[in-house]
């Protein structure tokens, strides 16, 4: 059995990219009656990947159950991003030894981006025999063939890192009127920080003409959105020599006529004027940005490796702003770095009063195993951590409301998503600014994009009837 090697996983190869197109699957009725129950952990990734595993294990019988003790079979799709993602799934996983010392047959499976971690590999052949199935990121399609082929006890099957980009993946899509897509695997950014470059690997870019063949399946299936999904959705196609790069993609999915296009999460530094150039000439790329601009420290932001400075980032920021009209822009902060002063910690307040964000999802650093930031001290008492955390996050919800607040009695494009999950009288959906609605009103139909009027304003949502 071969473990995964962090290391390993670091080193990238000049080798070309291998694209593997896989066999259509044929329904088997080998788990027919059984149920699995699954969840998800981290990021819209993982969320993505968790669609592509229901329709493997679907296609063996199994159907879905909301209730975990029903479960003959329990996935896990982890994240491995901070430590208390870590604490979330080792938790459930002793609550699971339970399930099992009453169902023998019970099988359990982790998989995500914990699984590529070694320390999270030998904690659970340390401690955690019972579960039945380890898969990593870079070969879960290979779950259905594990649980056909099902051997008894422990099975690891993790690859460290993978030169490979899979086609012809099916997903069970969680909603039929927006869907993910994927155009490109892995990460080479390396920020300090971060572990998602050796959880998920090497850069790897879909070619142009799988992505859009994709897009063209879901338009017939009647998709009003899709979301482009990368770790950095703008440095699409820099591992495909002579292909195109982001902004020209962008264009290429303009031209479906898809009536909204999203991407997430694009990284200050490939963020090039191409890109600002079509998302403003073209009414179907959504005018939302999600932009993690991480530190407003210059020494802080060098020390994560983002190769930008707080001048830069805001060049690019005003820069977008000018272009693109009625843009809203998100971001993502850490507070808590290793040696982030009291002053560094205030270029950040700073940057969030220029910036004025429209929302940021704001974390406490965790340190990660093999990347180069747990090398230094984490000397900033969790007190400290705690404190800026809460400073911060004040002002970004001042700014949340701020923002939403410009929407009052307006009248915004709303696509209907669902029923309100708490107000059953009510419907969500999104302004094309990605601000969540809540709507009431006579004969609103799922899928359809209609005129609200903005009633009310909170930090993360907004409220409004419908217009006739
Ligand atoms: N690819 C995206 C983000 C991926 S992870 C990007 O580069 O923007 C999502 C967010 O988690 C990051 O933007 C960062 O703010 C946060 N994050 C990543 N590693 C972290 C760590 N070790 N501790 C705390 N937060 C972290
Ligand atoms: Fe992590 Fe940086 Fe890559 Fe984002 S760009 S996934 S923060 S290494
Ligand atoms: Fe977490 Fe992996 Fe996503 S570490 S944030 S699930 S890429």
């Amino acid at each position: 059995m071969k473990l995964p090697d962090m290391n390993e996983a670091r080193l990238r190869n000049n080798q070309n990219i291998d694209f593997l197109y896989l066999d259509k699957i044929e329904y088997s009725g080998l788990y027919n009656g059984k149920k699995y129950y699954l969840r998800t952990y981290g990021c819209q990734m993982n969320v993505h990947d968790s669609e592509e595993l229901k329709y493997l294990v679907e296609s063996l019988g199994f159907s879905e159950t909301k209730v975990m003790k029903d479960a003959d079979l329990i996935i896990l799709n982890t994240c491995a991003i901070r430590e208390n993602s870590h604490d979330k799934v080792f938790g459930f996983l002793g609550r699971c030894k339970h399930l099992k010392e009453k169902n023998k047959d019970l099988i359990i499976c982790l998989a995500g981006c914990m699984p590529q971690e070694r320390s999270v590999i030998d904690t659970i052949l340390e401690k955690y025999r019972y579960i039945d199935i380890v898969i990593g990121t870079h070969n879960k399609h290979e779950l259905r063939s594990m649980l056909i082929e099902r051997k008894s006890g422990l099975n690891i099957n993790v690859l460290s890192n993978s030169n490979e980009v899979i086609e012809n993946i099916n997903y069970k899509h969680d909603s039929k009127v927006t869907a993910w897509v994927n155009i490109m695997y892995g990460c080479d950014k390396f920020c300090t920080y971060c572990i998602v470059p050796y959880t998920r690997g090497k850069q790897r870019s879909r070619k142009h003409e799988d992505i859009l063949k994709e897009i063209d399946e879901l338009i017939d299936l009647g998709y009003q959105e899709i979301t482009l999904l990368g770790q950095n959705v703008n440095a699409y196609g820099k591992d495909l020599e002579g292909e195109i790069e982001f902004s020209q993609l962008l264009e290429m999915v303009s031209k479906t006529n898809i009536p909204r296009i999203r991407f997430v999460t694009s990284h200050p530094w490939d963020f090039t004027d191409e890109m600002i150039e079509v998302i403003s000439k073209n009414k179907n790329i959504m005018p939302y940005i999600h932009l993690p601009v991480q530190s407003g420290s210059d020494r802080i932001l060098k020390l994560m490796g983002r190769r930008y400075t707080k001048e830069k980032y805001l060049e690019l920021f005003n820069k977008i702003k000018m272009k693109i009209p009625n843009v809203s822009i998100t971001t993502d902060i850490i507070v808590g770095f290793p040696n982030e002063t009291d002053e560094d910690f205030k270029h950040t307040l700073d940057i969030v009063d220029e910036c004025k964000f429209d929302g940021a999802y704001t974390f406490i650093y965790s340190p990660r195993e093999n990347t180069p930031a747990a090398k230094m001290e984490d000397n900033i008492s969790l007190e400290v951590k705690q404190e800026r955390l809460q400073q911060l996050n004040e002002k970004v919800n001042e700014y949340s409301l701020l923002n939403n607040k410009k929407y009052l009695d307006k009248e915004i494009d709303v696509l209907i998503l669902e029923v309100n999950s708490k107000d059953k009288t009510k419907y969500m959906g999104y302004t094309e600014t990605m601000k969540v609605v809540n709507v009431t009103g006579d004969d609103i139909k799922i899928g359809q994009i209609i005129k609200v009027l903005i009633l009310s304003a909170k930090s993360f949502s907004l409220d409004g009837k419908k217009v006739n």
